[in-house]
């Protein structure tokens, strides 16, 4: 048995004896009780009666460990021209200090503290600093409008909200203030304070009584020191797309998270502490909460934080340029920032100007990997390029190719075999495991190991009711796949309607409610189809109320507008299309499934239960002038 089969095998044999061994490596408060309790499953809890401070691991514990005067995170903001390190000692101080603002501020153990922010120190500073004092952040991502900021703001119901006056994309300022103020305007919950990062790009107006700048909100504060946490307690919420527009609030509990990042680290990534490490994307995402901020710091690495873009900051080379620059000698992306580089650089001309000599891995996850994109990069980095597969609600890799245990051969297509701790099961309808090399649903079977999500925010039933009814005993991944003859697994595609945009998860229904608000359209649709760049993007499908006499492309221009507004520039919503009818079942199920498969050019049989097929060839005409359907 190899290396890799005998710690999986472990893992799924006794999880209690496995995640105990793994739980020695970080530093408790109190220790557990109990490692597992299943009791109430699916409401799986880890390490029960155990107290621990994540700030604690992340922190202090490398300064009292001899690691003050080393680098804990590097910034590099090509959009701002700076480059900055703040050491462990330094970044323990600062947060401690923030800590103490928020006390002053009346957050308190388990309050919310909500934080939409662009990729600056004080985002990490923010998230720490919430973890040090036990209150639970919910970091929202800068790309999305006021509307669903309102809708996170309204479930989370945080005490206080820390935001910035502007974020810098390529070309423009994003004004964060005024997209904060409107949220705060359509939410019933107001929160009590925000404070607000002042950046030089674009000062923001203060609103009196509520806003509090960011360094005026420091004076006469304190460090606060780490609470104790209850380890089943929330470290964080972070929302996600779920099938319709309403978001999912995942709820992260503090033990099991701080464990499995911790291991994670060694086991699939194969960085030792004093690394750099890398994850190119954003502290709005879980790939940042988990891989930017917590599990670098709690393994004693550097990290860093890239205020910046594949290409245009300023050029193609800029992913090697950090790299080179900053000796980090592991990276994380998602595949479309590979396709970005390799449009505009497809011989990898400008790698030649670094020395990669530090580099030893580089890691894509977020979407689908296409073998073409998997092998250009393995061809120009010559490093191995390991494609690993997760979830927001799982936290950190359900399928890799765990280097650091045993590094097993690369199948460009799939990302090699399930971790250890996942039990990872493809099911037919029925719940009954499909035979091997079929495609069927992904699940897993429970418990979840440490680290995946405890539940929704305060919707247990909605936790239920998402993930673990269709299949008992199992949780639903929402992926569509395959275990091959060699154990190898194969992400094929969602069984819902959420869509993967340039490695952002995004819901077709939340963009349908949006279409569907337009007082001249009668029914939507919006499908995804295959991108080039960005792997999918949306596409919408308007059928017009009878006597609609204004013009198609004004309509059209109208719920582009609409959803950039309503959900935010991220959505990439760009297409849409005027069409006379949808094509649905009998029953009136619209058959996105089918529109999508035309779309992308792909072979599909005729629905049964359509209910008129010559529906279809308008469709194809309507995708056509798009440019899909083989055009
Ligand atoms: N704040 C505000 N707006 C944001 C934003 C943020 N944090 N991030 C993206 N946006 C905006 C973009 O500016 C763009 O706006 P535009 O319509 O005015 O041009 C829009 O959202 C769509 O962004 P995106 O889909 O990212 O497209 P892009 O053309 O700006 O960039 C890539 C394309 C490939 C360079 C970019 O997607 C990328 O770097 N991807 C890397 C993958 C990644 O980070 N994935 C995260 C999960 S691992
Ligand atoms: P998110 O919750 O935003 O991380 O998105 C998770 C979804 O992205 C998964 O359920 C998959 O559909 C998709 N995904 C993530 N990583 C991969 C991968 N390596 N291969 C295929 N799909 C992926």
């Amino acid at each position: 048995m190899g290396a890799y089969e005998d710690v999986y095998k472990r893992s799924l044999d006794d999880p209690e004896t496995f995640w105990a061994a793994a739980a020695e490596d970080v530093v408790w408060q109190k220790r557990w009780d109990q490692v597992l309790d299943n009791d109430r499953e699916p409401f799986t809890r880890w390490f029960v009666g155990g107290k621990i401070n994540t700030c604690h691991n992340a922190l202090d514990r490398h300064v009292e460990e001899g690691r003050g005067d080393q680098a804990a995170l590097i910034y590099d903001s090509p959009v701002t021209d700076t480059v900055s390190t703040f050491s462990y000692s330094e970044l323990r101080d600062q947060v401690a200090l923030f800590a103490g603002v928020l006390r002053k501020y009346g957050v308190e153990y388990g309050d919310r503290v909500i934080v939409y922010m662009p990729m600056v120190p004080e985002a990490l500073v923010t998230m720490l600093a919430c973890a040090r004092i036990g209150a639970i952040h919910s970091v929202v991502f800068g790309g999305f409008a006021a509307n669903e900021l309102a809708k996170r703001i309204e479930d989370s119901t945080p005490r206080l909200v820390v935001s910035s006056s502007c974020g810098i994309e390529p070309g423009r300022i994003v004004d964060y203030k005024p997209l904060l103020d409107g949220a705060i305007d359509i939410s019933k919950h107001k929160p009590e304070t925000c404070i607000i990062l002042q950046r030089p790009m674009q000062e923001a107006a203060l609103v009196e009584g509520r806003d509090v700048e960011w360094s005026v909100a420091h004076d006469g504060a304190s460090p606060a020191g780490c609470a104790e946490v209850d380890a089943t307690d929330p470290v964080y919420i972070l929302y996600t797309s779920g099938t319709t527009g309403v978001p999912k609030g995942v709820v992260r509990p503090t033990g099991g998270h701080t464990v499995a990042l911790k291991w994670s680290m060694k086991n699939i990534y194969g960085v030792d502490p004093g690394e750099v490490y890398w994850a190119a994307s954003d502290v709005g995402w879980v790939v940042g909460h988990s891989y930017i901020v917590y599990a670098p710091l709690l393994h004693g690495c550097t990290t860093l934080l890239y205020e910046g873009k594949p290409v245009g900051t300023p050029d193609a080379g800029a992913l090697w340029r950090v790299i080179s620059q900053h000796k980090v000698s592991c990276m994380f992306t998602a595949p479309t920032a590979m396709r970005a580089v390799k449009k505009e650089d497809p011989d990898g001309k400008l790698l030649t100007r670094y020395d990669m000599s530090h580099f030893k891995s580089q890691f894509l996850a977020g979407e689908r990997c296409d073998p073409d994109t998997l092998q250009w990069t393995e061809q120009i980095l010559k490093v191995p390029v390991i494609d690993h597969w997760w979830q927001t609600e799982t936290g950190w890799p359900i399928a890799s190719n765990c280097i650091g245990i045993e590094a097993l051969p690369i199948k460009p297509g799939s990302p090699t075999a399930p971790v250890p701790g996942w039990d990872v099961r493809v099911l037919d309808s029925d719940c009954k495991p499909v035979a091997q090399g079929e495609i069927g649903a992904i699940s897993i079977k429970l418990p979840l190991p440490p680290g995946a999500l405890s539940t929704l925010w305060q919707n247990d039933d909605r936790f239920v009711e998402s993930y673990m009814r269709a299949y008992p005993g199992y949780y639903q991944t929402g992926d569509a796949g395959v275990i091959d003859e060699n154990g190898y697994l194969h992400i094929m595609s969602r069984t819902d309607d959420i869509i993967n945009v340039a490695g952002h998860r995004l819901s077709t229904g939340g963009m349908e409610q949006v279409l569907a608000s337009h007082p001249d359209v009668a029914e939507c649709a919006v499908i995804g189809a295959a991108d080039k760049l960005k792997g999918q993007v949306p596409l919408g499908f308007l059928v017009l109320k009878d006597g609609v006499g204004r013009a198609h492309d004004q309509i059209v221009a109208d719920v582009i507008r609409m959803v950039r507004q309503e959900i935010g520039p991220v959505a990439a919503f760009r297409q849409a299309v005027v069409v006379n009818r949808l094509p649905k079942t009998r029953s009136g199920k619209i058959l996105r499934g089918t529109m999508q498969a035309i779309a992308d050019n792909h072979d599909y049989s005729m629905p049964a239960t359509i209910d008129d097929p010559a529906i279809l060839p308008e469709i194809t005409i309507a995708l056509k002038g798009l440019g899909y359907a083989g055009d």
